[in-house]
């Protein structure tokens, strides 16, 4: 998506400096050509099997990403009726809905249910109770899922992984079992799937396919208590290329979490990450350059209120000029304006020659970055543009003060 054209950093046909010049730093800018490129390579991977693409739309809820989705027949992975609310003023299709989430409240279960999403991931037996009882006053029958844990260690960041038994998500298969049996005596209560996501950033093949594996010896065991399903919703997780990560194809993925499923059932998958990481960056200039006996520090108009990853997770963005300039290449910390010792972008990191007022490219921010962000520091949100073509636009203006 990214190309430098006579030194200046181009997103397709669109150049990020014209677009610097005209809305102003910090900003995240999108590619739609890769955005539906991810989606049709992970659509198509999974093209023998019956799927549904549920994007998970925590990673990225800029509504012109949604509704370029929703025209693909796009579902969504939920965590709030914000979600739901957004998803469907979208276009995303109800029926095309999972909603997941430990927390979930009486008003975002009936909200769900008015909208009659597809089905409820559900992560505990006073949830299914809960859904149940709110369901019956409704007059309305829920689908449901639950959310498994199914003890796989897919060797990801330790914030970022939640199918270890002593995560928050889900139940292990013997007490999602009794919750089976239990929701099968319910009347307001339909069970229509099995659900689990074992982690994000996933670049290990190998933890999806044990994922399969455990599933399919799990859904035999269901289905001799004569509990039978209709969807397995296989989660999101695939990993993108930050750094140097040896990342796992759609084709390779597709095979790996298909290898062991029975074939006549619906496979649900709730990439996120994978659909819009690689799609933004996010544009940012260089206040000061500040030179201390210790250390050399860019400082920029984006912070971690901007962009978390970094602070939070210690992630990796590469980082790049939006203007290339000819001269020697230095090291430095990239950190940004707020109050914060973790307010750093990068550490040591070797950069082509910059000057005060310059702009940089933080790679791969699509998603998870605007979402992320917050005021924190009374700092306004900031603008996020989509290139189209060899035209951009402003898809969410920059808060106001
Ligand atoms: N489904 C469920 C139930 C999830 O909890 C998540 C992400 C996804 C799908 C999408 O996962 P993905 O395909 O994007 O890996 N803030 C962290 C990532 C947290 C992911 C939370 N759940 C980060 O910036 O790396």
């Amino acid at each position: 998506m990214l190309k430098y054209k006579n030194n200046l950093l181009f997103i397709d046909d669109v150049s990020v400096f014209d677009a610097a010049v005209k809305v102003g730093t910090p900003f995240y800018i999108y590619g739609k050509k890769k955005l539906l490129e991810n989606y049709k390579a992970l659509d198509g991977a999974f093209s023998k099997a019956k799927h549904i693409i549920c994007y998970a739309v925590k990673a990225n809820e800029n509504p012109h990403i949604l509704k370029i989705l929703a025209e693909k027949g796009c579902g969504v992975d939920i965590v709030s009726v914000g979600e739901l609310n957004l998803a469907v003023s979208c276009g995303i299709n109800p029926k095309k809905i999972v909603f997941a989430g430990v927390g979930k409240t009486d008003d975002e279960i009936t909200e769900a249910l008015k909208k009659d999403i597809l089905m409820f991931n559900v992560e505990s037996v006073p949830e299914l109770f809960r859904i149940d009882k709110i369901a019956k006053s409704l007059g309305k029958i829920a689908r449901i899922s639950f959310r498994v844990n199914p003890d796989i260690n897919a060797k990801t960041h330790p914030h970022i992984t939640t199918g270890l038994p002593h995560n928050k998500f889900g139940l292990c298969f013997e007490e999602a079992f009794e919750g089976y049996l239990l929701a099968k005596e319910l009347k307001n209560i339909k069970i229509v799937g099995l659900h689990l996501h074992i982690g994000s950033q996933i670049t290990d093949k190998d933890s999806f396919e044990l994922a399969s594996k455990k599933v399919s010896g799990y859904i035999k065991k269901l289905s001799a208590a004569k509990i039978k399903l209709r969807y397995i919703d296989m989660g999101g997780g695939l990993g993108i290329k930050y750094n140097d990560e040896k990342i796992i194809t759609p084709a390779e993925y597709a095979k790996a979490v298909m290898s062991n499923l029975p074939k006549n059932h619906t496979i649900i998958l709730e990439p996120g990450r994978f659909i819009v990481g690689d799609t933004g960056i996010l544009v940012t200039k260089i206040i000061y350059i500040k030179k201390t006996s210790k250390k050399n520090f860019l400082i920029v108009d984006a912070g971690m209120n901007d962009l978390v990853r970094p602070a939070i997770y210690g992630a990796y963005h590469d980082i790049i000029p939006v203007a290339l300039r000819e001269g020697e290449k230095h090291n430095w910390d990239i950190a940004g304006p707020i109050c914060e010792s973790s307010d750093i972008f990068a550490k040591d990191r070797q950069m082509p020659k910059v000057s005060e007022g310059d702009c940089l490219a933080i790679l791969c921010t699509g998603a998870y970055g605007y979402s992320m962000s917050s005021n924190y520091n009374m700092r306004p949100r900031p603008a996020e543009v989509l290139v189209e073509g060899k035209k951009w636009r402003v898809i969410r203006c920059r808060e106001k003060l």
